[in-house]
């Protein structure tokens, strides 16, 4: 087996994140270890670093979602510290479990606190990318936790697609839209729900008008697609031009990419979480934070 040829530190890439591995370690100009990862019969978890010694520094890159992924990332880690790594850090594209990150039932678990406490009990530093809430960083005790925005690197891809006007579907994702319309030149706005009756419930701009512009709608997660959904009918009644959907997290839940692909424009993810529509690379953003 050969040694990692790299200098002092190298990117090792989990099966949930391998094309971001890839794009990290070029954007580091370091090494690229992609793990091996493979299935027991009875279903576990195996993987392998294939290498005789690893560099000091390592940076892994795996989410903590779906389930398997989590625990895949816990071997990795292991593997990288019995190869003799020092300094282990995990990029987080995709922080799953952030949203139960306090107890809204008595008798719960604090899920983002149990995955923090399990994580850093081998990591010095943690990357994540558009996490739930900046709180979860607070479970961090031993290791360093920095969360970093795809905000720029959404807007960079944008620069020059003829977006007049950024929206965010909500008032808490305002901010968003406004960094990325600042990247673009464009306007910004975001979206506002008013119920007109018991069955009635108009969603529109709140300043601006969309008729005949090309609209950008800005959210940090894609699920079930009924977000994004509600807001293109509306957006499209109210004659926009063209309806364009981005998101950091594209989770694409029940069939939500098929679904949003047939009222959108065009629909795009980062590649937080690897998917047929993750084209926006956050390696940019995540290599600064390293
Ligand atoms: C909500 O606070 C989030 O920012 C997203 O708007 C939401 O998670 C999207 O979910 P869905 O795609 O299921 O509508």
């Amino acid at each position: 087996m050969p040694e990692c040829d790299s200098v002092g530190m190298i990117v090792v890439g989990g099966s949930s994140s391998r094309r971001l591995a890839e794009d990290l370690a070029k954007e580091l100009g370091v090494g690229l270890l992609q793990a091996t990862s493979n299935r027991f019969p009875d279903g576990e978890s195996y993987i392998r670093l294939e290498t005789e010694k690893l560099d000091k520094e390592v940076v892994i890159v795996q989410n903590t979602h779906p389930d398997d992924m989590l625990v895949e990332l816990l071997l990795l880690q292991d593997a990288a510290w019995r190869l003799g790594s020092e300094n282990i850090t995990n990029v987080i594209p995709y922080f799953g479990y952030a949203r139960q990150d306090k107890l809204f039932n008595v008798g719960e678990a604090v899920s983002a606190q149990v995955m923090a406490e399990h994580i850093e009990m081998k990591a010095d530093k943690v990357v994540t990318v558009d996490i739930h809430t900046d709180g979860v960083l607070d479970w961090f005790k031993r290791a360093k936790g920095v969360n970093v925005h795809a905000t720029k690197c959404i807007g960079s891809f944008f620069t020059n697609g003829g977006i007049d006007l950024v929206l965010a579907p909500d008032k808490g994702a305002a901010e968003r839209a406004r960094e990325v319309a600042e990247i673009l030149g464009s306007d910004w706005d975001h979206l506002v729900k008013t119920r007109l009756s018991g069955t009635e419930v108009k969603i529109a701009p709140k300043r601006l008008d969309v008729k005949g512009r090309n609209v950008l709608i800005v959210d940090d997660i894609i699920s079930t697609g009924g977000t994004i959904e509600a807001a293109t009918m509306q957006l499209r009644s109210l004659g926009a031009k063209r309806v364009i959907a981005a998101c950091t997290h594209g989770l694409f839940t029940m069939g939500a990419l098929d679904r949003l692909r047939k009222c959108c424009d065009k629909v795009i993810s980062t590649n937080t979480i690897e998917s047929e529509a993750s084209g926006i690379s956050v390696a940019p953003a995540i290599a600064r934070a390293i």
